[in-house]
């Protein structure tokens, strides 16, 4: 790692090796995460990282226990060194996004993700975005296939406004429709009208299970649920039973036999602690015949 190469000089060899694996450049921005035992080092790890990275305007922290507002996803960062302003812009796969880090989410490390979803997307498709944050998912679905059109809801009124800059600096306007809202409130509104619906909330996505089920047209065959969820144990199969065996349970009690679910595919998206993971299932949602 080119980080501890620059400290060599300034820090210890234990401490190099302790030294956090969790560092993101986000457009001009470097966020790194610092655990405590480094607190007082903080300027010489900054100073460290500028001289690898100097055309960075601004280092951040993240305390290792950093406070995440539970509504909007937000992270506490210090400014350790530069710009306290922390709105950037991130370039990824063709797309451009600008964010303020301070007021909305955004990870650059759901990169491969946006990808993987994007390139199941078909022509013509009707897609919701439950939770969208500044747009990613949308904008690079749309940018691949121009013939979608994708309801993209957020109730960050900040994350609504950056999306919709993105929507206009990528120039997919008429093909990503920001929403300002709650999913719940909106979905009521999109009821039978999606081929694919994205549930990038992992933490809450199952509480919306039956509501993104609904949005489905399913009429003419299945549909596709992009469900997240947060798993705890060992790397493997048995990861995602307890999502699915939850998401199942879920729909039964909210459809009973009328609605059946398949996994098209699964996967860990990221790691978020020691044997925490979070993960997405692709669910295919049939109505099952007769109904
Ligand atoms: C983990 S972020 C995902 C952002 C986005 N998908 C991305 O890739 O950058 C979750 C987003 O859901 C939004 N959110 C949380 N609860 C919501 C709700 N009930 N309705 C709509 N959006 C919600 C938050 O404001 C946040 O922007």
């Amino acid at each position: 790692m080119k980080l501890k190469e620059a400290l060599k000089d300034v820090l210890e060899d234990d401490e190099l090796t302790r030294l956090t694996k969790s560092c993101d450049i986000i457009g001009d921005i470097i966020v790194i995460k610092i655990q405590p035992e480094f607190e007082s080092k903080r300027a010489i790890i900054a100073r460290a990282l500028h001289k690898i990275y100097p055309r960075v305007r601004a280092i951040a922290a993240l305390p290792l226990f950093a406070y995440t507002d539970e509504l909007y996803r937000t992270r506490d960062l210090e400014v350790i060194w530069g710009d306290d302003n922390l709105e950037t812009r991130h370039r990824e796969s063709g797309c451009v996004f600008a964010v303020d880090l301070k007021r909305v989410f955004f990870s650059p490390r759901l990169s491969y993700e946006r990808m993987r979803i994007a390139d199941k997307v078909a022509p013509g498709e009707t897609i919701i975005n439950m939770f969208s944050g500044v747009g990613c998912f949308s904008i690079r679905i749309a940018k691949m296939q121009p013939q979608t059109m994708i309801y993209s809801i957020d109730l960050n009124p900040y994350a609504v406004e950056y999306m919709k800059e993105n929507v206009a600096l990528n120039k997919v306007e008429g093909n990503v429709i920001p929403i300002l809202g709650d999913a719940r409130a909106e979905l009521k509104r999109l009821v039978g009208v999606a081929d694919r619906v994205l549930m990038p909330l992992p933490e809450e996505a199952h509480s919306f299970l039956p509501l993104a089920v609904r949005a489905l047209n399913l009429d003419n065959g299945d549909g596709m649920i992009h469900y997240y969820d947060v798993s705890t144990g060992k790397r493997g199969d048995a990861l995602f039973r307890p999502a699915f065996e939850q998401a199942k349970k879920i729909l039964y009690s909210a459809f009973g036999t009328v609605v059946e679910i398949q996994i098209d595919e699964q996967r860990i998206v990221r790691s978020v602690g020691p044997w925490r993971y979070h993960v997405v299932l692709d669910l295919r949602v049939h109505k099952t015949i007769g109904t």
